[in-house]
């Protein structure tokens, strides 16, 4: 950290105990028109932040935060393809793949669109081809069935916007994903499913995943066993950047896809990682999806720091992460189709900015990436709610919803916002001790049984939420809300002077996954060599098997 970070953190400190004993509710009642200044647009899209534990003071010791970690230049260096990926040596240039603009944008001095325009126009006449039924299964049957193949980056985007965009989906279409190594995952998946009218898609950035080549081994013997070994070629596209090893793989070679490592599996969505996706809403449809990221991308690089939504998304993170301790974030959509909007945010966040160490290696003096977490409204409100109202932690929340549903049912859509909107305010207003006993009085419990019942239905209130408020969930939309969160967590990591593009972590795991796994399959491989702890589970297992 910076001597100028270190400084101005210091002072946000420092200016949290004057702001610290007020009241969010308060707030509102010093200046009604609170909303107001604290509310950022994008078109149609608000960023409500009012219902923070900030004032306009608060604004300005972040916004000075945001440049002593020269953010802007940060941002700027993002864009022109500086290696900010420094542990891999590499640029981190997804914006491109939604650059429809036609602006040049380079990694290492080359203009990147070219290249980045022939694939996405070969994915797109992939995918109408597919939806035309020009391209058909080996037995002459058009396509029903598309079968995404991948994990982490290469799943996560793709599925989560497939069930977010499916009234855009065409009829008699549908996208599934299979990711877990878990056999069930491709059992389940494809039990029901007529091979002849399914399309596989094996997605895989470096095409060694274990998972993904586990699964595309097993749907490429099903369809051989299904419909003959000259039927697989039919059956199968890829996507990668190894195209090497998906040749090996026995994939045709006009149906792979590929992308450079300058994006990176959990930014990657926007590319031939997209293809099912492509291929279930159609490429007008993923056009506007990216044109919402493009909106976003403009925004971000244009929009002054006091009005930019991710920057201030991430500057409201950082004031709860690293001044007042807060370790967990929720993410909650007011719309069920964004059920798996959380579980793909969780890796983008927390795989980007989960890190102990700085840019330069040295140990970070600050905490990072919070517990990313949440679930649709108004499900939560019946399970993990009371944690969120009355539990002894505060976790800022964010809230998603639309102003209208896409399809015209407009009652069941009011009680949704109303249920939104309702719950940020139940979490910022409380209730307080004074104000329970007399609704207890006057529903005529006697002076033992309110003293008894009251602390249990005090709520603190004061419990900060941001609101996401956008006018129809479209591919637009979609795009544009995670844009915004790729954006919040590329200015966090600027902050923490974190690399948010390498995900080392994930690799030990992987290591010790793969000299174990002889001695799981292979019950009678001696245990010698693994560590005690291993070899209890793996014996434990083995005298599971034998009884
Ligand atoms: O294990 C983590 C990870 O490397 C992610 O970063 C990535 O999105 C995922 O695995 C899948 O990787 P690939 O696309 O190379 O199969």
């Amino acid at each position: 950290m910076t001597h100028t970070v270190a400084t101005a953190l210091a002072a946000l400190e420092a200016h949290r105990l004057d702001v610290g004993h007020r009241d969010i509710a308060d707030l509102f009642r010093e200046d009604p028109a609170r909303f107001g200044k604290f509310s950022a647009r994008l078109d149609d899209l608000t960023f409500d932040y009012s219902k923070h534990r900030v004032t306009e003071a608060t604004l300005a010791h972040l916004l000075a935060l945001a440049r002593a970690a020269k953010l802007e230049e940060r941002r700027d260096a993002l864009f022109a393809g500086e290696h900010v990926n420094n542990t891999e040596d590499r640029a981190a240039m997804h914006m491109a793949l939604r650059n429809l603009a036609g602006r040049p944008l380079r990694v290492d001095g080359v203009d990147v669109m070219p290249d980045v325009e022939a694939e996405r126009a070969k994915v797109q006449a992939f995918a109408r081809a597919v939806r035309e039924g020009a391209i058909r299964g080996a037995t002459g049957a058009p396509f029903s069935d598309i079968v995404n193949i991948g994990i982490g980056g290469s799943d996560l985007g793709p599925a989560m916007a497939a069930r977010a965009l499916s009234p855009f989906v065409r009829k008699g279409l549908r996208a599934h994903f299979i990711s877990n190594v878990d056999g069930a995952d491709i059992a389940d998946t494809l039990a029901g499913l007529d091979l002849a009218r399914t399309l596989f898609i094996v997605s895989s950035k470096t095409f060694t995943t274990q998972e993904t080549m586990a699964n595309a081994a097993s749907a490429r013997a099903r369809v051989a066993e299904a419909l003959g070994e000259k039927a697989v070629g039919d059956h199968f596209a890829a996507v990668s950047t190894k195209l090497d090893l998906v040749a090996k793989f026995g994939i045709r070679p006009d149906r792979v896809f590929g992308f450079r490592d300058w994006v990176g599996g959990r930014y990657s969505m926007w590319g031939p990682i997209g293809t099912a996706l492509a291929i279930a809403i159609g490429p007008e449809g993923f056009d506007d999806f990216l044109r919402g990221g493009q909106d976003v991308d403009t925004h971000f690089r244009e929009a002054p720091l006091q009005d930019n939504i991710p920057v201030l998304m991430a500057l409201l993170g950082v004031w709860y992460r690293n001044v007042w301790g807060f370790a967990a974030h929720a993410v909650i959509p007011y719309d069920q189709r964004l059920a798996r909007f959380p579980a793909y945010l969780q890796q983008l966040d927390m795989e980007s900015n989960g890190k102990s160490v700085s840019r330069s290696g040295a140990p970070l003096r600050i905490a990072t990436a919070p517990v990313i977490w949440g679930e649709p409204g108004t499900n939560g409100q019946h399970a993990f709610f009371q944690m969120l109202h009355q539990g002894t932690d505060v976790i800022p929340v964010d809230f998603l919803v639309a102003g209208e549903p896409v399809e015209a049912d407009a009652r069941h859509h009011a009680l949704l916002v109303a249920n939104c909107f309702a719950q940020s305010e139940a979490l910022m207003l409380g209730r307080s001790r004074a104000e329970v006993e007399k609704i207890l009085a006057a529903q005529g419990l006697s002076k033992p049984a309110i003293e008894a019942l009251a602390p249990h239905k005090v709520f603190p209130g004061n419990r900060p939420s941001s609101t996401l408020l956008y006018k129809a969930l479209t591919p637009r939309a979609l795009g544009r809300l995670i844009a915004l969160y790729e954006h919040k967590v590329f200015a966090q990591s600027v902050i923490w002077d974190i690399n948010a593009f390498d995900q080392w972590g994930v690799e030990l795991g992987k290591e010790l996954c793969t000299r174990l796994a002889p001695a799981v399959e292979d019950g009678t491989r001696p245990l010698a060599g693994l560590d005690p702890a291993t070899a209890g589970l793996v014996a434990a297992r083995r005298a599971l098997l034998a009884g």
